[in-house]
């Protein structure tokens, strides 16, 4: 099988196990592979459901997961570095998950009525981060995006918001806005540019955009539009405005605007909650009085919560109903409590020191070897950029044709040696990952920049 070429938008869009193996894939052996495409094509839209996690001529298809280490129908085995983009941080399978989703399962999926497992998770949510004063449960991450904006609207009795130009909200109308913006539309300075074709004229004008890291852009929008705007949303940590905190002053800007206007401030820590035992807030500041979460509070299963004032949460519980039909189903608040539990604040330490041992392992071999690259990173997520030049916003972040070209190639490269990570370039990791992953990981970065730069 020959690996096309994505299209620039595609890139931008888109068991703890015995013995540690890396090493080549061949890519000529991705018959399954194939043949499951094939067939994908003529009933699946684009041949894909999933666009974040496509890539031409198709991705393998994967059958197995055990720790850091995943495994495709053909049989080839990839070290995982994805982890379903930030959801899975102990990996695949991880015993505790499986112990109490096993259990679940034979008790029975879901009900019409709550059970103990949405408390319990709650209750450990809110003792974590004390401003959780109170938390709905959906099932994914957009979903609790739109919760969290109309109970902004229902609280304020105003109808339109402000984000972050090209900061990701997941795939919700107002969120999107501005997501896809490109220096052929993005005018002087951020504007309300629609991320999907005739996008309702009435969704673009209830979306403000301005760019992350500047005060100044955020006082005139604001104060000029103080009337009608309910909340400011931002992710304190966006991935596509350096992968790093919002610059504090900007963050406590924001939190003063917003409360002297009446706004509400929400964080999107569906990816950040992942950075602090007492999530992005308790290690970045910020005091929002709305939060969306997702991904690893739900130990790999569908999930999204929003939480947050008391005086907001139950004052518009009524107005806002959320029913969905899975929501807060057994299987997720108990796999989310498992997975959260092991989520100390030693397991925080030990992530961060990894990533900060390769971090710095990969700084040194940019500097040996003169590559223009840097990894900027928080935590345990880290992207690569194929630039040294600073990023604070979603303009500097924005990925020149030979950049996307070298993240693609990269990215070739490292699943050639079995090693996945995000097609964007970013690496989230887990908890299962031990000395013999990372050494492979290192390895496989090495020789993959060695590579494409000599290719070049
Ligand atoms: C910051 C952020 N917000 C919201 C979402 C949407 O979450 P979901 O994919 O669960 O709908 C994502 C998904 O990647 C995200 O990264």
């Amino acid at each position: 099988m020959s690996l096309g070429v994505a299209s620039a938008n595609e890139v931008q869009k888109r068991e703890k196990k015995p013995e540690v193996s890396g090493g080549r894939i061949n890519q000529s052996d991705m018959a399954r592979s194939d043949g499951l495409w094939e067939r994908a094509r003529k009933v699946l839209p684009g041949g894909s459901t999933r666009a974040a996690v496509w890539f031409s001529p198709h991705p393998p298809y994967i059958v197995k997961g055990e720790g850091a280490w995943i495994t495709d129908v053909d049989g080839h085995r990839y070290l995982d570095l994805a982890n379903n983009l930030g959801v899975l941080i102990h990996g695949h399978a991880h015993p505790d998950v499986v112990r109490v989703v096993q259990e679940q399962v034979a008790l029975g999926s879901c009900f019409a009525a709550p059970t103990p497992h949405e408390v319990a998770l709650a209750e450990l949510l809110q003792e974590r981060v004390p401003a959780f004063e109170r938390i709905r449960f959906i099932n994914t991450g957009s979903e609790a995006v739109g919760l969290a904006l109309k109970a902004a609207h229902a609280f304020t009795g105003r109808s339109r918001i402000v984000k972050l130009e090209g900061v990701y909200h997941g795939s919700n109308d107002f969120a999107e806005v501005s997501d896809y913006s490109t220096p052929e539309n993005w005018g002087n300075e951020p504007a309300s540019v629609a991320a999907v074709p005739a996008t309702p004229q009435g969704v673009l004008d209830a979306v403000v955009a301005i760019a992350a890291n500047d005060l100044a852009i955020a006082d005139r929008v604001l104060t000029t539009h103080a009337a009608e705007i309910a909340a400011v949303i931002v992710d304190p940590v966006p991935p596509r405005a350096g992968m790093k905190p919002l610059e504090r002053f900007f963050l406590e800007g924001l939190r003063t605007l917003t409360r002297r206007l009446g706004m509400l401030l929400i964080f999107d820590e569906v990816i950040a909650v992942r950075f602090g035992y007492h999530g992005a807030q308790g290690r970045f500041g910020g005091e929002p009085d709305l939060t969306v979460l997702g991904k690893i509070i739900g130990g790999g299963y569908p999930v999204g919560a929003v939480a947050g004032r008391a005086d907001v949460k139950e004052t518009t519980a009524k107005d806002v109903a959320s029913s969905g039909t899975f929501t807060a189903n057994p299987i997720t608040m108990r796999a989310g409590l498992a997975s959260m539990q092991l989520l100390t604040p030693a397991a925080f330490a030990e992530l961060d020191a990894l990533g900060e041992r390769l971090r710095s392992a990969l700084t040194q071999f940019f500097d040996e070897q003169r590559l223009p690259m840097q990894v900027s990173r928080t935590g345990s997520v880290f992207s690569f950029y194929f630039h040294r030049r600073e990023v604070r916003d979603y303009r500097s972040y924005f990925k020149l044709p030979e950049e996307l070209k070298r993240t693609e190639a990269f990215f070739r490269a490292m699943l050639a040696r079995g090693v996945f990570i995000a097609s964007t370039g970013t690496v989230f990791l887990s908890t299962v990952i031990g000395p013999g992953e990372e050494r492979i990981f290192i390895d496989a970065c090495k020789s993959s920049l060695l590579e494409i730069y000599t290719a070049a």
